[in-house]
């Protein structure tokens, strides 16, 4: 049977777009059965529109913290996901939900974890940390989701070169190639799995 894929994402969803790319040219088969973001007008919203994905919109400021978990929870069940993929969620996923679907849910991370993951670790920050602290590598993370921030046993890794005239802005492209990559990949290897 075709798995299926709901994707998590409050941002651009250009990893979403890449899992959507990698499914239309037989990378791998699987069905995206939905993709659940936490504001209204992302672009992966936007991607979800174009390549006729069911999208979902559950705002945690229009739930209490009890009910927030519960209206999660009901739109993955209609969807049934088979895997979840977080790429750019930037809501906290509650355990309730991690406890549902133990060992289903990847994040994908832009550093080389555990350096530069945890609380404060996402977006440029990453790439401003590992350019202040002049590493001459860097790259991207998949690894399952578990109640520890960022600390999921890790699946994959790709690596990416810093350069010495890098701006947070040109790392971040370069790893952002690398997670379109590694992504898909490990996408691929882990449905064959379910
Ligand atoms: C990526 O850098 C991913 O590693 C991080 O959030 C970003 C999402 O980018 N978790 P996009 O929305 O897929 O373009």
């Amino acid at each position: 049977m075709t798995p299926k894929i709901a994707v998590l994402a409050s941002g651009s969803g250009s990893n979403f777009q890449a899992i959507i790319d990698s499914i239309a040219n037989g990378f791998f088969d699987a069905k995206i059965c939905g993709l659940l973001s936490n504001k209204d007008g992302t672009g992966a919203i936007e991607k979800a529109k174009a390549a006729a994905v069911p999208y979902a919109v559950i705002k945690p400021s229009q739930y209490s913290p009890d009910d927030f978990p519960h209206a999660i929870l009901n739109q993955l069940l209609s969807w049934a996901p088979d895997l979840i993929v977080l790429a750019g969620y930037l809501v906290k996923i509650p355990s309730e939900i991690i406890q549902a679907y133990e060992g289903k849910i990847i994040n994908i991370h832009p550093s080389l974890l555990p350096e530069y993951g945890g609380k404060g670790f996402y977006g440029m920050l990453v790439h401003e940390a590992v350019i202040r602290d002049k590493k001459d590598e860097s790259g991207c993370t998949v690894h399952m989701v578990t109640e520890e921030f960022d600390e999921g046993p890790i699946l994959a890794q790709k690596t990416v070169p810093v350069l010495p005239d890098d701006t947070p802005q040109t790392l971040a492209a370069r790893v952002l190639k690398a997670e379109h990559i590694l992504l898909p990949e490990t996408i691929k290897s882990l449905i064959t799995t379910l």
